[in-house]
């Protein structure tokens, strides 16, 4: 470990892997003194999802005005900070490049340490801003757009994936599902206000199972079900309810997720458990993982929506941890956009 000599460690984080362009400014990875997101939702509505080379270029135009804003809202100057921070994998390879050569560019002009930071990585820290006193080891069940994950968090930075999605993450079902049913983009969040207005047991959808392995998901055969479902409606003549689809695709997607997490739960005998990503702002798994949670009498951590969502406040606090274990990069820090949860640091 890296000597703090007690002193505060200030971080300025940038995350740029998708359609948001944000930049946080993290003392002692816990402490948020700013959190500044420009969303491209506006933009990207229009093509009816993220168009990756129009994220990067609106990227390109936000990053130094977010970057400003971001350390001006702390009332702090580069100089104050310790490291610089950055998203460098998984996302969209131009997006990430832009928030990559911003942070290089700001740490060789500064001469602070430049840190590559793993997005999921960041998206399990956001429990740690939101729950001070959370300490691994723990489970944490990550739903993001690109990512569906059961894992065991052992130690800072100390990661094991219990399991994984085989096909879609629940994100992508959740904007996959809500373009068929003409919700349009972003799916989540709309199909989780539909779903309050539906009947969650009007449909049976399928809960998707993988014969060989316990914690891992499958999503591509219920969208395969629901969308079976809308055709023939079609072909029948007769018309749906956005709102029973909605509920009852959402029901079977918390249904599995919540039924995995418990059964993580219960073989490793975790007395904790964590939410993280974009699909952990969903108010029926919000809900569903605190009365499952409750019933085993298990500690619950979810963070508010707006550090499950991207951000770079929980960039930050994944970096600390990284600098309190001097696991900085070099100048030679790439977008990585396949970039393994727990892949070796050596190739940052
Ligand atoms: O973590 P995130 O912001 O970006 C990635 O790293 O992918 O997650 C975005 C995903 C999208 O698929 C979006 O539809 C989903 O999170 N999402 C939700 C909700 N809010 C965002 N899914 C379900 N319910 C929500 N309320
Ligand atoms: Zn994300």
């Amino acid at each position: 470990m890296m000597t703090t000599e007690n002193k505060d460690i200030t971080i300025l984080a940038i995350e740029s892997s998708c359609d948001e362009t944000a930049a946080a400014v993290v003392v002692n990875g816990r402490t948020v003194l700013s959190n500044e997101i420009s969303s491209q939702i506006d933009i990207h509505t229009l093509y009816g999802g993220v168009v990756p080379e129009i994220a990067s270029r609106k990227h390109t135009e936000r990053i130094n005005q977010v970057v400003r804003k971001a350390l001006q809202t702390a009332g702090k100057t580069l100089d104050d900070m310790d490291a610089i921070a950055v998203t460098c994998g998984p996302g969209l390879v131009g997006a990430l490049l832009i928030g990559v050569s911003e942070a290089k560019a700001l740490a060789f002009a500064t001469g602070k340490p430049l840190i590559g930071v793993h997005h999921i990585e960041g998206h399990i820290c956001a429990n740690f801003i939101a729950a001070p006193e959370l300490e691994p080891p723990f489970l944490c069940l990550v739903v993001s757009g690109g990512h569906t994950h059961l894992v065991l968090v052992k130690g800072y930075g100390e990661y094991e994936i219990l399991g994984r999605t085989r096909d879609d993450a629940a994100g992508e079902a959740f904007d996959k599902v809500a373009r068929a049913i003409g919700l349009g983009y972003p799916g989540g969040p709309k199909i989780d206000k539909a779903a309050r207005e539906g009947n969650p047991d009007a449909i049976a959808f399928p809960r998707g199972k993988v014969a060989e392995s316990a914690y891992d998901f499958s999503f591509s055969g219920l969208k395969s079900a629901v969308l079976n479902y809308i055709n023939s409606c079609d072909m029948k003549g007769e018309t749906f309810s956005v709102e029973d689809v909605a509920a009852s695709f959402q029901k079977a997607v918390v249904e599995v997720l919540v039924s995995h997490a418990m059964a993580g739960v219960e073989q490793y005998g975790a007395d904790k458990i964590a939410l993280a990503g974009g699909v952990a702002s969903n108010s029926a798994l919000r809900a569903a993982m605190q009365e499952a949670c409750g019933e085993r009498g298990v500690t619950f951590y979810c963070p508010p929506p707006v550090l499950c969502t991207d951000n770079a406040a929980m960039i930050g606090c994944a970096a600390y941890y990284e600098f309190l274990q001097g696991k900085c990069s070099g100048y030679d820090l790439n977008a990585m956009p396949n970039l393994a949860l727990g892949e070796k640091r050596e190739s940052r």
